[in-house]
């Protein structure tokens, strides 16, 4: 008999049955926990709650640890790319020779996007958010592409999947070049992902940007590093678009929106910025600390802590490695480094951090790597969103390749209860 658990409740008992993962996590199973009992679960924030089973990415938030389909994170960051890892995420397998070369020529091969995007692009106010901008043009993406994707057919997924990944490339770097009132930029066929993103990004007319090879690698490790997290918020948010049904352009859409918040994606930008007032105001480090202690309205230390990660975050600690050698090539002094370095001794001293756990995240140093490499503000979380796109891809296929079931949790109402309508003459 499987294993279960007993919920008594009212006198009665209920047995829970318990579902077991491959890494051995137990989850107590309660879908049919209301029509036996009545009784719901409540979890404000899903913190304990399982939303799905799923094969993509495991985390075990205790240990640090994190594997894309089973490969260790550190493993990915050392010795894959980010096309290969987005391959690997999406179909379940590393890719073999003859799949990766068929891959990036569908990459290199979508590139473009049709001509008439670019004037969407114009219609925007100049400095909009490339956050805004990417969401809406992925979803307008959509329909330039209106048949449907066919999730369980590797062969016609692989091409919707480079075409999305490649595009949105292409159109990040064009929201950030319309929003800065500068020229767009076509995409090079002579250039890997990661490169050409670069020159699409930072070159002018007859003022060609060469990318330094350690600069490229540095950013295909930040994708690689954010380009799954099992079920944070944008990636539940894709994962219950997609089970209404909708394409792939308008679940991913929602998710660029789910990212763009400060709690989540919005964090990169948000520990520059945190950072950048603190050395703009002169103000101490201890009364800037003392501020976020006393819990003072809307100050957090940017860049620390995570609901999953209680130890240490692996993805920081990998991009700590590469944030100090990205320094270092470029002779950088960053006065903010200086400052966040201060920042996370205090913070893993101070009593207020170690009894939360609060410990650095992967965001507190990828917004000093991405302004050394020369990534604009405003685009850090277009960097986000760039490098999780895969996951996103992965998991709104996983969703549509099982049978129909849509998400629609439950609430305690704890609103008016019944009352009459009284017209507006007779109101007080
Ligand atoms: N600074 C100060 N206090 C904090 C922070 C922080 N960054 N994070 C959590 N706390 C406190 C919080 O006030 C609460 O204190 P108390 O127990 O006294 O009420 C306690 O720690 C637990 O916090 P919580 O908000 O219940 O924790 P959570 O798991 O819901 O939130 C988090 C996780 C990441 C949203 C939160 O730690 C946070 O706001 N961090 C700053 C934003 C950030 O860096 N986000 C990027 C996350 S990593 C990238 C990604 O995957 O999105």
């Amino acid at each position: 008999m499987t294993d279960h658990a007993v919920l008594s409740y009212k006198g009665r008992n209920y047995d829970l049955p318990i579902v077991v993962g491959t890494e051995d996590e137990h989850a107590a199973d309660i879908s049919s926990l209301r029509g036996a009992s009545g009784l719901i679960t409540l979890d404000r924030g899903y913190g304990n709650t399982g939303s799905c089973e799923s094969e993509i990415t495991y985390i075990d938030g205790d240990k640090g640890i994190l594997r894309y389909r089973g490969y260790p994170i550190e493993q990915l960051a050392e010795r894959s790319t980010f096309t290969e890892t987005a391959y690997l995420l999406i179909f379940g397998e590393l890719p073999t020779g003859a799949q990766y070369t068929e891959f990036r020529r569908l990459l290199n091969e979508h590139q473009h996007i049709h001509e008439n995007m670019l004037d969407f692009f114009h219609g925007f106010p100049e400095g909009s958010p490339p956050m805004a901008i990417l969401s809406a043009m992925i979803n307008a993406l959509g329909c330039f592409q209106p048949e449907l994707t066919k999730p369980d057919d590797d062969d016609h997924f692989m091409e919707a999947a480079a075409r999305l990944i490649s595009k949105v490339r292409t159109i990040a770097a064009a929201a950030y070049r319309t929003s800065a009132g500068r020229p767009v930029n076509y995409p090079r066929q002579d250039m890997r992902y990661t490169s050409n993103f670069l020159h699409m990004l930072m070159s002018m007319p007859f003022d060609l940007y060469e990318p330094d090879p350690d600069i490229v690698e540095a950013l295909d490790r930040i994708l690689i590093l954010h380009a799954d997290h099992e079920q944070n918020c944008s990636t539940s948010t894709v994962r219950m678009v997609a089970s209404s049904q909708a394409n792939l352009h308008a679940s991913v859409a929602a998710g660029v929106c789910a990212l763009w918040g400060p709690l989540h994606g919005g964090a990169n930008q948000a520990v520059i910025e945190m950072l950048q007032r603190l050395h703009d105001s002169g103000q101490t480090l201890e009364s800037f600390v003392n501020q976020i202690k006393n819990k003072e309205a809307g100050v957090r230390l940017m860049g620390f802590g995570h609901r999953v990660y209680r130890n240490f975050d692996p993805r920081a600690k990998l991009i700590k490695e590469s944030c100090d050698r990205v320094l270092a090539k470029l002779g950088i002094h960053d006065p903010l480094l200086d400052l966040a370095t201060q920042l996370e001794e205090v913070a893993l001293e101070d009593d207020y951090f170690v009894s939360r756990k609060l410990y650095p995240n992967v965001d507190f140093y990828s917004g000093i790597i991405l302004r050394a490499i020369g990534i604009p503000q405003d685009m850090f979380t277009v960097m986000f969103a760039m490098g999780r796109l895969p996951g996103w891809i992965a998991q709104w296929r996983e969703v549509h390749v099982q049978p129909p079931k849509i998400d629609r949790p439950r609430q305690v109402y704890i609103g008016a209860n019944a009352r009459d309508f009284v017209p507006v003459e007779e109101r007080g």
